[in-house]
């Protein structure tokens, strides 16, 4: 597989859509072929576990109910549109993967690294992405983008759809996932933390750089001035 699998990863309100969006834009521009995909979903099977896993916060789920629902949606993912496109020799851009779930369901949940990691690899085969960058950023900025008023509960407004059932989750639940981003990137050179905070052009410019720096091959031409 010669393509370039690249993993947006990072807490609610980091702003990974809006980054993928804004590379997706520059690859086309300098005639890159590259798929834009996500988890949980990218397919039919995927979605549909999708809307189990997050639409209805009435179904009670434990950690290891959702590592086996990650990892389902997953497995659709990686056979139908992820190790196809690299197959082609496009550049993947997906947002979230496995380590989500070391993250959300190991780290915030406490489901152990071991059963996360068999279960992992029963789902993708052991293909893991080229880099992940992680948008870092302080809970209190993540909720402020999310959502309007956080000083007041009564008066919350969500932006955009209704907040899913991982999205309810307490204040300290976002502690946790923040905590698990920088501790498994502290110990994997694959993982790295991009700060997430100020305006998106200078989240783009953190992330131009790096990419630019890690593989100039392929991305040098994508780091043009707007
Ligand atoms: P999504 O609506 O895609 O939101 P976001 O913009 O934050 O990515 O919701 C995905 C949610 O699912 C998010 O709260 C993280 C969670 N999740 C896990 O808990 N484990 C996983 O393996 C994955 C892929 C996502």
């Amino acid at each position: 597989m010669n393509g370039c699998f690249l993993v947006f990863e990072g807490p609610e309100g980091a702003g990974k859509s809006l980054q993928i969006g804004r590379l997706a834009e520059r690859l086309s521009a300098c005639g890159a072929p590259h798929t834009v995909t996500r988890e949980p979903g990218g397919t039919a099977a995927a979605e549909a576990i999708r809307s189990v896993l997050l639409d209805r916060p009435e179904l009670r789920l434990d950690g290891i109910a959702e590592l086996l629902l990650f990892s389902a949606s997953r497995r659709a993912h990686v056979e139908e549109v992820i190790r196809p496109a690299l197959e082609r020799g496009e550049v993947v851009l997906c947002d979230r993967f496995e380590l989500s779930t070391r993250v959300y369901q190991g780290w915030a949940r406490g489901v152990d690294a071991k059963t996360i990691e068999r279960v992992t690899r029963a789902a993708t085969g052991g293909l893991l992405p080229d880099l992940y960058l992680v948008l870092d950023v302080p809970v209190k900025v993540g909720l402020g983008r999310q959502w309007q008023d956080e000083d007041d509960p009564g008066q919350l407004a969500f932006f955009g759809p209704a907040p899913d059932r991982i999205e309810l989750e307490k204040r300290s639940f976002r502690e946790r996932v923040r905590e698990g981003y920088r501790e498994l990137a502290a110990e994997d050179e694959r993982i790295v933390l991009v700060d997430g905070s100020g305006t998106p052009d200078e989240v783009e410019a953190r992330i131009l750089a790096l990419l630019e720096e890690r593989s100039p091959d392929r991305f040098a031409a994508a780091n043009f001035p707007l």
